[in-house]
């Protein structure tokens, strides 16, 4: 067997969006986007590869994972792919992986962006790839798009690129709002409807998407300024008004998706409320009905006390930004 290495990343949560692929193999995105990477939630993956096994044997959160459509087995196939290529593996050799999630899984939490950097970040150790940040950005990326973020801890840009080696994320220095919170509100551990490599297909089919394309850049520009001087009003502005476009847009697709749930309209309306009472609180989602809800410590404590007297919320994980992904040495296996 080959070195065994395990790492833990963290997931994160888009201000704005990638939604929509300009090459859907290579996992181009259609637009350029900006996320925090949280450090309340993470995934822990241990890989060793080992050229006693006869196939790959993948286990996340207990389940065993099968099938040629299996994401995971296809990025196994592509470190593997590189690791021939480099010339660090002689012949092909299967692994065995084990991964834990902290957080429900499949209910818009973004675990496919924390697991894939996970996945992508231990096999490179395991295999003693050393690819650089960019280089392990692209590889997470075609795994899952948002994974190429969270190689990096923070607030992360993913610059879309017009090919492979153009499109990875690069971490943004904005120590200015440091200090800011997500409170993730948790309104059912369904799983969802509409996985995202199904919806950015279907992004195109609204007849909003187009329009949305023409004012992203400028959007970008305007939540980079406010993150830099740290006007929190601004960047929850943004990241609200940015949440409910998206939603727009799977609202309108043909076919529609319809992810909101009550509890997630329930905490739409409990952080506006919030508002009114002067607390900075806003709402963002993803493909999913679960909500995040971002506010500053001094605003925490009544903002996680309005959100869990909701009887729509059953929990709630208040999260500050993370530091990165980091290597442990204490495996799964
Ligand atoms: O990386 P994917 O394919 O899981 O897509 C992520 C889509 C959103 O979470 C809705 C937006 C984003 O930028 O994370």
């Amino acid at each position: 067997m080959l070195q065994k290495a395990t790492f833990r990343a963290h997931p994160d949560i888009a201000l704005v969006k990638y939604w929509g692929k300009k090459d859907e193999v290579l996992r181009l995105p259609i637009n350029g986007s900006i996320s925090l990477v949280l450090d309340a939630l993470e995934t822990v993956t241990t890989v060793a590869f080992d050229p006693s096994l006869t196939s790959d044997q993948v286990m996340i959160d207990g389940e065993l994972e099968v099938g040629e459509q299996s994401r995971v087995l296809q990025h196994l196939d592509r470190i593997r792919h590189r690791a021939l290529e480099r010339g660090v593996l002689s012949q092909p050799c299967y692994a065995r992986v084990v991964s834990v999630n902290n957080f429900p899984k499949s209910t818009g939490l973004s675990s496919s962006s924390s697991g894939f950097a996970a996945l992508t970040l231990a096999a490179n150790r395991a295999l003693g790839l050393e690819l650089s940040d960019r280089e392990l950005s692209i590889l997470a990326r075609q795994g899952s798009g948002s994974a190429c973020r969270c190689i990096f801890g923070g607030v992360v840009e993913w610059l879309d690129g017009d090919t492979s080696e153009t499109s990875y994320a690069v971490p943004l220095d904005m120590p200015k709002i440091a200090k800011i919170r997500d409170i993730v509100t948790i309104v059912s551990q369904d799983r969802k409807q509409l996985s995202s490599t199904a919806g950015h297909n279907l992004a195109p089919s609204s007849p909003f998407f187009a329009a949305r394309q023409e004012l992203l850049p400028q959007k970008i520009v305007l939540l980079k300024q406010a993150l830099q001087v740290g006007d929190f009003t601004a960047i929850g502005e943004l990241a609200e008004a940015e949440a409910l476009e998206f939603h727009s847009i799977l609202l309108t697709s043909k076919p529609n998706a319809l992810l909101l749930y009550p509890g997630t309209v329930a905490v739409l309306h409990a952080v506006r409320r919030l508002r009114e009472q002067g607390v900075v609180a806003y709402c963002s989602m993803n493909t999913g009905f679960n909500a995040h809800v971002l506010t500053l410590p001094e605003h925490e404590a009544q903002v996680i006390a309005t959100l869990t007297t909701l009887p729509e919320v059953q929990k709630v994980i208040p999260s500050g930004l993370s530091k990165g992904p980091g290597e442990l040495q204490q495996h799964l296996f």
